[in-house]
């Protein structure tokens, strides 16, 4: 045996020099996807995508796989009909009804064990309770609810009825929630009396009282309890979940058979300016496509234990914790509380627990994991066979630290790449068939066609190399439909620039990432991040503008902007650069205000790193700021080209304000 820096220093030359590390031999020989084939059966467009939605129950098989005349609003499976909780749930039944879908572990070691049966049971009686209170077909049901089991059961039960769900994430705060559920012409909000933050509880049906009092509708809202008995202020205006259940046990809802191009949810997301955007889901396309990588990339089989330890709140958990896995009938564990509570081996020892199988998580949690040391993971003893990553480019290092602390070596890992818009993996390898790469996603997904486009528009060529704009060359089936009540906005933000817009062909339109990439010469891709407005902190999604928007509304703030900063822990931090109104002195009550509009009008999750009091703001002579000088302020190598500037002298002011801290 080599000595523990023995073997670091081999694992690190071999990093630095050869750069691939071959899946496992026993991982490839049990894989779901082990045949090269695949690439080009399913690139066989558009019908090659008929062997993902094969792998769904239908009640009517579609006449058509793609709609293309209408560019950019494209349709899937067209004619079909199904219904995506009959799949995620019922189709199991005789199968593995005694099999648990959904494994919960909550704060303090509670542990509950939902069954196929089970679940069936409470998705059934959870439909009926929403139907009684006046849900039909079609209404959003805004679900404002944090990692506990009535969160899939009530998305499960929305699905059931044709209700398509819009799920804000648990850390938003009330301002958001209001108006996400106005922009969602919502009329329903689900939420709970409370839940467990590092063994506290946090009283979360507060923020749905206040919510009220901002939005212009008036939803009812539906409470759950986490507990039996309340253990926050559950207003009498609010319907109790657990009466509305009583008076439903036992009841049966048939599955809504839904058109295939029926919305099934709404997820919001953070875009360039203020207003977030609604991107909306189809049933069939996104249900045919999370099912299929759920199958592929993640590698799930029926019996496997499969833990996602992302939020359901976010894109990733309602593709890769629900939707996906549900549907091919595996075991997926949830749980409450933070990694950290009550102590730093808590993943790992729910790991041991549950013999999970196949882990999923983010490049910040590896580097926090990573921080807090190897002898957590040393402790217990687990077993993963595939792991992965998502959410933001991971350094080799920190894949290099997961491979090897957590994957003991003998793990594959996928970097997958994909978006809130796009529903499902774009890039990345199918495990057996493809060697990794520490910090590259790999190659596209089967049917996805990348490619990358300088900023005059050309297409750059193929493997070269270069950075450049990512783009998808053709539409596949989860991806967005368009954003809620938005045509408009859906064309300008993902089409406008790299499409010809006037053509109503769809091989002229071309999908806009937002984000930078290279693909090197063995064909695997590496992206590099957002050229937008948009940040990626702890792998949330947040819109300078949103922030810049939530900062302006405090009165003592004459203008402001936000920049991303490099972040070794979260990947990137806000860091806000306020100009006070005259008469304003700044002070920590100030600095104290800003913190707190941002908190308000996003959630704590979003809170600034920095506030920066300055005189004036890098902008161009039209009055655009220029963000790109805040974000590389300490570096002047960086910097760039300052002197468009209308006042050059700003960038070396606001150094020496930093400098002065
Ligand atoms: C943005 C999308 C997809 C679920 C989680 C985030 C960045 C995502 C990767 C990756 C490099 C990545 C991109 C993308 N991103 N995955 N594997 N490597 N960057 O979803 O909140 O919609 O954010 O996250 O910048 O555009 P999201």
């Amino acid at each position: 045996m080599p000595s523990d820096d023995t073997a670091d220093v081999q694992l690190e030359s071999r990093l630095r020099e050869q750069e691939y590390f071959r899946p496992p031999p026993e991982f490839v020989g049990q894989a779901n996807a082990t045949d090269r084939d695949i690439y080009d059966e399913v690139g066989e467009f558009p019908e090659g995508f008929d062997r993902y939605a094969e792998l769904l129950d239908w009640d009517e098989r579609w006449d058509q796989t793609f709609d293309g005349s209408n560019p950019p609003f494209f349709e899937w499976f067209v004619g079909g009909k199904l219904n995506a909780a009959h799949n995620c749930v019922d189709r199991h039944l005789d199968e593995r009804k005694n099999q648990t879908a959904i494994l919960w572990e909550g704060s303090d070691g509670e542990q509950v064990n939902l069954t196929y049966q089970d679940l069936y049971r409470r998705v059934n009686e959870t439909a009926a309770a929403l139907r009684a209170q006046g849900v039909e077909e079609d209404d959003v049901v805004t679900i404002h609810l944090p990692m506990v089991p009535a969160l899939p059961i009530t998305m499960l039960a929305c699905a059931r009825i044709g209700a398509p769900h819009s799920v804000v994430f648990a850390g938003f705060s009330a301002q958001a929630l209001a108006e996400r559920t106005d922009s969602a012409d919502s009329d329903y909000i689900v939420t709970i009396d409370g839940y467990y933050r590092r063994g506290e509880f946090l009283d979360h049906v507060e923020k749905t009282d206040e919510a009220l009092e901002q939005t212009e509708r008036d939803p009812d809202v539906l409470a759950w309890l986490r507990h039996d008995e309340p253990q926050a202020d559950v207003s009498d205006d609010y319907v109790r979940m657990a009466d509305l259940l009583d008076e439903h046990a036992g009841a049966r809802v048939d599955p809504v058979s839904r058109d295939a191009e029926d919305p099934l949810f709404l997820m919001y997301t953070s875009g360039t300016t203020g207003k977030p955007k609604g991107c909306q889901h189809r049933t069939g396309g996104y249900l045919a496509y999370t099912a299929a990588t759920s199958k592929n990339v993640l590698d799930i089989e029926p019996g496997d234990t499969y833990w996602c330890a992302a939020d359901i709140g976010w894109i990733t958990g309602h593709s890769y914790i629900v939707y996906g896995p549900l549907a091919l009938g595996t075991t997926s564990v949830m749980y409450e509380d933070t990694p950290d509570h009550p102590h730093k081996g808590r993943i790992w020892e729910i790991a041991e627990k549950y013999d999970v199988d196949i882990f999923h998580t983010s490049p910040t949690a590896v580097r926090m994991f990573m921080k807090w040391g190897e002898e957590y993971p040393e402790a217990y003893d687990f077993d993963f066979r595939h792991m992965t990553t998502v959410g933001e480019p991971i350094q080799p290092e920190a894949w290099l630290w997961y491979y090897k602390h957590i994957g003991d070596e003998d793990a594959v890992i996928v970097d997958t790449w994909w978006q809130t818009e796009t529903g499902g993996h774009l890039l990345t390898n199918l495990p057996a068939l493809d060697d990794m790469k520490p910090g590259s996603a790999g190659r596209a997904c089967p049917g996805i066609e990348p490619a990358l486009v300088g900023d005059d528009g050309e297409t750059l060529p193929e493997a070269s190399g270069q950075a450049g704009n990512l783009i998808i060359e053709r539409p596949w089936p989860s991806m967005l439909q368009t954003l809620y009540g938005n045509d408009e906005r859906f064309i300008d933000t993902y089409w406008a620039e790299f499409s010809d817009t006037d053509s109503d062909d769809w091989r002229d339109w071309n999908y806009k990432a937002g984000d930078g990439a290279v693909q090197s010469q063995d064909g695997y891709w590496r992206v590099l991040g957002r050229l937008d407005d948009v940040m990626n902190v702890a792998g949330h999604r947040l819109g300078t503008m949103e922030l810049e928007s939530a900062v302006s509304e405090v009165e003592k703030v004459a203008e402001a902007a936000v920049a991303a900063r490099e972040d070794a822990q979260k990947g990137e931090v806000p860091d806000v650069y306020a100009v006070l109104r005259e008469g304003i002195e700044e002070s920590e009550s100030v600095r104290e205000e800003i913190i707190r509009a941002v908190e308000d009008e996003i959630g704590k999750f979003a809170r600034p790193a920095n506030v920066i009091f300055v005189d004036d703001l890098p902008k161009t002579r039209s009055g655009k700021i220029m963000r790109r000088i805040l974000e590389n302020i300490s570096n002047e190598e960086k910097l760039g080209n300052t002197t468009t500037l209308r006042d050059p002298s700003v960038p070396e002011q606001i150094r020496d304000e930093l400098a002065e801290k």
